[in-house]
């Protein structure tokens, strides 16, 4: 555990101090002194590559909204949030949000569903952006907007809010005993996993014919796609070898390849992982979590449950079949790939580095600027590997006031092809293009890691960013605005 007080970067007034505050903290982020304007900018030069277009280095990462209806199609709230993607200035757009291939894999009764009813829904969306984005950026030349599909597999919920029904691959010792799982909870049958693959071919159809330009087979955050990577413990075709654990990714990307011809497809991966974390009880009160610690692991060692970590100390991350699967999506012609780490239910301080945690989270343990630097840093080796690939990154909102600096030197010194981002662009949707035209950079606006976003619709809210959208602020209860402050 690092021993430099953490910093609230609000209230650093310049890059130099930033830069010293990272020196003491010994972490190599790269930033830049001065911000280059307009075509000169490391971040508006397109990437053509792999017969892809993409018309600057701005990305906006997926954000599952949990405001569509019971059946999977878009509400207001959830249009209103895609023409925001659309006006931001990025001009890749990965998801705009998880988007369920069946009902069963919903990770939220009021997630998106790609399916034959749900057609007009999503295609209201995706124009509704594209549109949106031609007003902005005067024409969607260099436009490349995905579709994230998704089965959320143990973190299924598509029927009630808070009766999770999960749909596991394998026993986990550690996550199947926090879900309440019995030891007869059932695992799913192969022939139930060919029958999903098909659901994302038939999604993967459909998102073609609506005219998106790819879609992202999900392979992170604990969903199913990232469950199956660390199957080492199933048994049959499915599980234990690398070649079975990744059958999955080939046999969806296969059948897409069949159905789709055309079709461009990503993948998002939590390239690293750690243990599972959890409030420390001694330093915890009720309704009061304390910092993270990591659950009890020693006597699960070698730890055969990860994906991206370190067998004999799961704390740590180990990137060796990160660079596997890596060369596999090479060799599958999938040259968009989406780097991520961990995930939001048992790990949040490396999914998404926050000050203030999420109603079911706990305060950060060490200054989460560290966490920053380590997706910084696995995507930086994981991009001198790979250079054909297009490389999207993560994490960047936490730098807050210096994520132009952090992600233009990125850029320029070729650790990542593409910044992306989540939060920032709920709280300052039109950050982008502020930064690529030189515009004053909105500081009231930044996403101060308040965690609501993430907090409300663990309370059952639409999810957004209700500190500093005023569209949310009125919608919000009284009882969401006690839960949040309580946590700042
Ligand atoms: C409210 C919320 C919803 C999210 N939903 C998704 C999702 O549907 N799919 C996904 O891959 N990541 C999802 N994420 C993770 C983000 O894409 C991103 O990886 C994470 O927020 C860290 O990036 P940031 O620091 O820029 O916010 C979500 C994050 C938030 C805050
Ligand atoms: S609620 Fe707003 S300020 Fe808080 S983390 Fe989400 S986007 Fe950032």
């Amino acid at each position: 555990m690092s021993t430099t007080a953490i910093l609230r970067l609000g209230s650093v007034r310049s890059v130099d101090e930033f830069k010293e505050h990272l020196n003491a903290l010994g972490l190599t982020i790269p930033c830049d002194g001065e911000l280059l304007r307009g075509t000169d900018s490391p971040l508006a030069q397109p990437i053509v590559r792999e017969g892809i277009q993409i018309g600057n280095r701005f990305a906006i990462n997926p954000m599952e909204g949990w405001d569509g209806t019971s059946d999977g199609l878009p509400s207001e709230h959830t249009v209103r949030r895609w023409q925001r993607f659309g006006r931001s200035g990025a001009k890749l757009i990965w998801g705009c949000e998880a988007v369920a291939v069946c009902h069963e894999g919903r990770a939220n009764p009021n997630q998106l569903v790609a399916a034959a009813h749900t057609r007009a829904g999503l295609a209201r969306l995706l124009e509704g952006l594209v549109q949106e984005h031609r007003q902005a950026a005067g024409s969607d030349d260099g436009l490349l907007i995905g579709l994230q599909l998704t089965h959320s597999g143990r973190y299924s919920c598509p029927n009630q809010k808070g009766r999770p029904e999960p749909r596991i691959l394998y026993r986990h010792p550690i996550l199947d005993r926090r879900m309440n799982l019995s030891a007869e909870y059932p695992v799913l049958t192969d022939g139930e996993i060919e029958g999903i693959i098909e659901e994302f071919h038939g999604a993967a159809v459909l998102a073609n014919e609506l005219g998106f330009g790819f879609v992202d087979i999900k392979h992170c955050h604990g969903y199913l796609g990232h469950e199956f990577l660390s199957a080492h413990t199933r048994e049959g075709k499915y599980g234990g070898s690398f070649e079975n654990r990744t059958r999955f990714l080939r046999e969806v990307a296969q059948g897409i390849r069949a159905a789709a011809p055309g079709l461009q497809i990503g993948v998002r991966l939590s390239c690293f992982d750690t243990v599972a974390y959890r409030p420390d009880p001694a330093l915890s009160s009720p309704g009061k979590p304390g910092p993270g610690i990591a659950e009890e692991f020693q006597h699960l060692i070698p730890y055969r449950w990860g994906f991206g970590v370190d067998e004999s100390d799961p704390r740590k991350s180990d990137l060796a079949e990160s660079v596997r699967f890596l060369s596999l999506l090479e060799e599958l012609g999938i040259s968009l790939v989406n780097l991520t780490a961990g995930s939001p239910y048992y790990n949040p301080h490396i999914q998404r580095p926050a000050l203030y945690p999420p109603s079911d989270g706990y305060l950060p343990f060490q200054d989460p600027l560290i966490e920053v630097a380590r997706q910084l840093e696995a995507v930086h080796e994981l991009k001198q590997r790979f250079p054909k690939l297009i490389i999207v990154g993560t994490a960047y909102s936490y730098l807050q006031d210096f994520m132009p600096q952090v992600a233009q030197a990125a850029v320029r010194l070729g650790w990542v092809d593409s910044v992306g981002f989540g939060r920032m662009v709920l709280s300052y949707p039109e950050v982008f293009s502020d930064v690529l035209e030189g515009r004053d950079f909105q500081h009231k606006l930044v996403c101060r890691t308040f965690s609501d976003c993430t907090t409300a619709p663990r309370n059952g809210l639409p999810s957004g960013c209700y500190p500093l959208d005023s569209y949310y602020k009125k919608s919000a209860s009284a009882e969401l605005l006690k839960v949040a402050k309580a946590r700042r």
